[in-house]
């Protein structure tokens, strides 16, 4: 039994959120194994080690979605900082497919997503459904959330005591998702994925190992709104993270 206990905080320790008996998920990872070097997306970073804190519960769960609602569920009505007492009116949690392949990770929820409960519901979450779709795939395949799951008041910066209570959650639905490629989305989830302090500007173009995925980081949607002209850019990255699913660029309507 102590054996198992010892196993289990191993596994814990590596912020692995989830263990399944889903043959699926083994195939999953298998496959990951197996693809040849020339598949391998260019990594020019060292691996980095996301670590979810020990205290954090170790799910048992038989798939990635049921992996996801005990998250939830660890999460509760969060009073771990003091986002619940400045004005949140719901936790926005995360939403997609708990299969996906791809996730994207932004800051936290703006005005709209308190209010809907769900991420990037906004004029900013319009600009990312269309990049979604641009690459030729659906939102509801795709997996997004946030490293912050309440809204900041007034959309201020999350501070360094919100990222430490509500990071371990989202590096949980990371392994329970166990997507190939991650999208960091602006200069908070890129400094918060990659542990740097570098300028966004510094970031993108470049492709991060994290836990098993490959990491891109690029602007962020709202950025994006304000700054049109780095849209191409962003297509790059977006471009890097098709490449690294294995997957093709998607034809223009009517070719
Ligand atoms: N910006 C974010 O970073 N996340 C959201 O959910 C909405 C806007």
């Amino acid at each position: 039994m102590s054996d198992l206990t010892d196993h289990l905080r191993f596994y814990q320790d590596l912020g692995v959120a989830g263990v399944s008996r889903d043959p699926k998920w083994r195939a999953r990872i298998d496959s990951r194994r197996e693809r040849g070097a020339e598949d391998q997306p260019v990594r020019d970073d060292a691996t980095l080690v996301p670590e979810a804190g020990l205290g954090q519960p170790v799910t048992i769960a038989r798939s990635a979605a049921e992996a996801l609602a005990a998250i939830r569920e660890d999460l509760g009505d969060c009073t771990r900082c003091k986002l619940h007492t400045q004005g949140r009116r719901q936790i926005v949690f995360g939403v997609g497919s708990p299969d996906a392949e791809l996730m994207f990770v932004g800051e936290a929820p703006g005005a709209d997503e308190d209010v809907q409960g769900i991420p990037f519901v906004g004029r900013a979450g319009q600009l990312l459904t269309k990049m979604i779709e641009a690459m030729g795939l659906r939102r509801d395949e795709v997996y997004i959330a946030n490293v912050i799951k309440c809204r900041p008041p007034g959309n201020r910066n999350p501070e360094p005591d919100e990222i430490a209570s509500c990071e371990p959650f989202l590096i949980r639905q990371i392994a329970a998702i166990n997507p190939k490629v991650i999208v960091a989305l602006g200069a908070f989830a890129a400094k918060t994925l990659t542990k740097t302090d570098a300028p966004i500007s510094r970031l993108r173009g470049r492709a991060f190992e994290y836990a098993g995925a490959t990491l891109i980081p690029t602007f962020h949607p709202s950025f994006l709104l304000r700054s049109p002209g780095y849209k191409r850019e962003a297509w790059e990255d977006l471009k890097k993270a098709l490449a690294a699913l294995g997957r093709e660029l998607p034809r223009p309507a009517g070719s």
